[in-house]
């Protein structure tokens, strides 16, 4: 294994690890950093053949600790049996569907969160936007029967700590009870014809337990991602006023935005995969069974893909897209729905007759090592007239 000079730590990725991660991948694209107990990949071209071999490069292995919790399901099985556990869910969430579905209902979320905060003074946006507005459009999405964003984010959490603790202790006993929530909402929500999780039900070639664990990973997928995309995007759009302005005046460059901010701040910075053998990335050898972990984060910002990395441009067609829904066979299957509910958080906030007034303190940048997100993004939205001077 090589020894490079400047190996980051887990505290400088999480906090702001860009000028870290061009350092490393200036020096090499592909580096042991034993922080991360894993090769590291920051360049684009190797980020991509990593994630597209799933042959080479496996999700398929114990130490993913996730499958363990909510069992079996796309997001821990490759091949023949991922597509099967992927294929009804996949097909549910393409664009044309995700749009008829949904592009009243997501819109209509994002303005009832924004117009509730005008006038109230500070807000935090991560918490009174970006969570409920990612909890509402999943729960939304699926139509869960009686189901509440309170009771979605605790199986979430309880999950999240579960998977955690296994981390660190990979010999514990898993507590499959904690899936019982989401079991029922499941079963209820089934149990109503024509509804839309009944449809992807009877499509699917999987069993009870199967299908539960796939509905748990397309319903937590849409939370702390979407959470973390919406809040980033915020920060980057509120923060600069001049790019505000320039948003607000023209609503066609506002897709742009949102994908600029995702690739500059992807909300899930790495991703995971085990080397099935002995292998070579960049001309660096891989023994079998190593951890590789993807950092989409260098990846879209790497010189050899894209002009000026670092500078938030609404000016890259020419340039390949980023990564931060991933590719291959693991690709995003909610990025449509996410690029939706990140457009309708920017026209709730841009398009109401507002001043939007940042705050001097708490509006925190990005940080966090696989969620990147602003801990806090404190702003008070003001009825225009009041900007003005009173009524
Ligand atoms: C509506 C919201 C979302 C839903 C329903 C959703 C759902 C999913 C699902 C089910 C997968 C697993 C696919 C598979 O393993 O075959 C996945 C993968 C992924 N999603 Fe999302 N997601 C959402 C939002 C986001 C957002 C906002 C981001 C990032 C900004 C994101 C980033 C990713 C990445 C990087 C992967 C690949 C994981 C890997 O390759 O290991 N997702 N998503």
């Amino acid at each position: 294994m090589r020894n490079l000079a400047r190996v980051p730590t887990v505290e400088q990725l999480s906090g702001n690890p860009h000028p870290h991660l061009a350092r490393l991948r200036a020096e090499s694209s592909v580096a042991w950093v034993p922080a991360l107990d894993a090769w590291l990949v920051t360049g684009r071209a190797p980020a991509v053949e990593v994630m597209r071999d799933d042959r080479r490069f496996t999700v398929d292995d114990p130490r993913f600790s996730t499958g363990r919790v909510v069992g079996p399901s796309m997001l821990s099985l490759d091949g023949a049996d991922h597509k099967r556990h992927r294929a009804a869910f996949a097909s549910a969430f393409r664009p044309a569907l995700t749009r008829a579905q949904m592009s009243e209902r997501v819109p209509e979320i994002a303005v009832g969160l924004v117009t509730s905060m005008v006038g109230i003074g500070p807000v935090d946006l991560r918490t009174a936007l970006a969570a409920p507005l990612a909890a509402r459009s999943a729960i939304a999405v699926l139509g869960l029967v009686d189901t509440t964003p309170a009771e979605v984010l605790e199986w979430y959490a309880a999950i999240v700590a579960e998977v955690t603790a296994l981390g660190s202790d990979p010999g514990a006993t898993v507590d499959t009870s904690l899936m019982g929530g989401i079991k029922e909402a499941v079963r209820r929500t089934v149990a109503v014809a024509g509804s839309p999780l009944a449809g992807i039900r009877d499509d699917a070639d999987l069993t009870d337990h199967e299908f539960t664990a796939n509905v748990a990973v397309v319903l937590f997928g849409a939370l702390e991602t979407s959470e973390a995309m919406i809040t980033n995007l915020m920060w980057w759009v509120l923060g600069d006023a001049d790019l505000g302005d320039r948003l607000r005046a023209s609503p066609g460059l506002r897709d742009r935005a949102v994908d600029e901010s995702l690739r500059l701040e992807p909300g899930a910075a790495i991703v995971d995969r085990f080397s099935v053998g002995p292998t070579e990335i960049g001309g660096v050898g891989i023994a079998a069974g190593d951890k590789v972990t993807v950092s989409l984060s260098a990846a879209n910002r790497d010189p050899a893909a894209h002009r000026d990395p670092d500078r938030f441009s609404l000016d890259r067609d020419d340039e390949p897209p980023h990564l931060a829904f991933a590719t291959g066979p693991h690709v995003c299957i909610g990025a449509h729905l996410a690029r939706m509910e990140a457009r309708a958080a920017l026209d709730a906030v841009l398009d109401r007759p507002v001043a939007t007034c940042v705050a001097e303190a708490g509006f925190d940048p990005p940080t966090g090592l696989v969620f990147r997100k602003p801990a806090r993004l404190v702003v008070e939205l003001r009825a225009s007239r009041d900007s003005r001077g009173g009524p």
